[in-house]
């Protein structure tokens, strides 16, 4: 096990600059997961700490050794990949013993390291059979195998439940999380899936073309997103965000550009009347009110109810937005609704930084 150290690395491809200056310090043991929009470089820092491209400028330590020049064999690290393309003609075991082999691993620490990966991952009946007699996450659970047989100081993974069905993903979730927390090693793992990142993760690290907009852990990023973009990504439904500005003469709180007002307390909104400003309310912060001096009025255009809550698709003023009821309303649609926030978070709209929220 290792810490890995992300120093302002930075990566181009020929002309091209695609990371621009990524630092993320991973601790001993850390479960760490990426995320970011399709393309922001995820993939790419990934391989770029396995080895399998360069470092065009800043530092990559494992541990204590910067590895900026040295081979993948020699990083100590294993990477599982979405297409892990395990050897057909290959028994379980064989594609779980195959990079010891080349490692020249003697034959009866390999039989050992086999037969360990395979009580971990409950594959011990399987180690005869061939890929093509196995399920997807029977099959998942060999390319995990092949990633821990080696013992690495680090493991990569790059979204490798993408391929997997929905029941089948919670499932393996599930199994990476406890393989984590027996193995202890050092893990960043790349998703698109909210649930996962916010399920597995110690900490997130949310990037955007290139650089790192925000790392926190889950729960930090969720409830205080340092700016729009990590407001709109993390969390689903999104968060609801409205433009517009603080009044302060006479009405004290925020009017949409669709010229809907909310009320806010004076000391939430000191000092930001009249600059342009996002006004940010996650759907679950929602509430109906009766009360005609709170909240805006909205349209509900789709109604959801599933059981433990109902959400709630209505139009505030010409912004479209979502709530989400743990309590049982009978809305319907085309339903005139007065809804209040709980909690809101309000950004700059030019900068994106957030400047206030309903708990400072
Ligand atoms: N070998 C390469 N040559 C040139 N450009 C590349 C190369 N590999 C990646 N890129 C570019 O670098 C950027 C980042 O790609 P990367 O695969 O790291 O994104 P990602 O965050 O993993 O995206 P996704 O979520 O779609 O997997 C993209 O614009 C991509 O086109
Ligand atoms: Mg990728």
């Amino acid at each position: 096990m290792a810490s890995v150290d992300i120093v302002k690395a930075t990566k181009s491809f020929g002309q091209n600059e695609i990371l621009h200056g990524v630092s993320i310090d991973i601790a001993d043991g850390e479960f760490v997961v990426l995320v970011g929009p399709s393309g922001c470089g995820k993939t790419t820092l990934l391989r770029m700490i396995a080895g399998l491209e360069t470092i065009t400028t800043g530092e990559i330590k494992i541990g204590e050794r910067v590895v900026n020049d040295l081979p993948p064999k020699d990083r100590d690290i294993a990477m599982v990949f979405q297409n892990y393309a395990l050897y057909p003609h290959m028994s379980v075991a064989d594609n779980m013993a195959f990079s010891l082999k080349l490692r020249g691993v003697s034959r009866s620490e390999i039989d050992e390291r086999v037969a360990k990966a395979a009580g971990i991952l409950g594959l011990k009946d399987y180690l005869a059979r061939f890929p093509r007699h196995l399920s997807g996450g029977q099959r998942q659970r060999v390319a995990m195998g092949r990633a821990i047989v080696r013992d690495p100081q680090v493991f990569l993974f790059d979204e490798p439940l993408s391929n997997l069905d929905a029941k089948l993903r919670v499932a393996m979730r599930t199994e990476i999380k406890d393989l984590h927390q027996r193995l202890g090693t050092t893990t960043i793992y790349v998703t698109h899936d909210q649930i996962e990142a916010m399920t597995m993760a110690d900490r997130i690290v949310v990037m955007r073309d290139g650089n790192v907009e925000q790392v926190g852990a889950p729960l930090e990023l969720y409830d205080s997103p340092a700016n729009l973009f990590v407001a709109g990504f993390i969390g689903s439904p999104a968060m609801n965000l409205f433009k517009g500005t603080i009044e302060a003469n006479g009405r004290q709180g925020f009017v949409t550009s669709g010229g809907a007002f909310v009320s806010l307390k004076t000391s939430a909104i000191a000092g930001l009347a009249g600059r342009p400003l996002v006004f940010g309310i996650r759907p679950e912060h929602l509430h109906i009110t009766d009360d005609g001096g709170r909240g805006f009025e909205a349209t509900a255009k789709i109604v959801e109810p599933t059981g433990s809550e109902t959400q709630v698709m209505a139009n505030a003023s010409g912004t479209d937005i979502i709530a989400l009821f743990r309590e049982r309303h009978t809305v319907k649609q085309g339903d005139k609704l007065r809804l209040a926030p709980t909690q809101y978070h309000l950004f700059d709209a030019q900068s994106g930084e957030r400047v206030a929220s309903s708990d400072m």
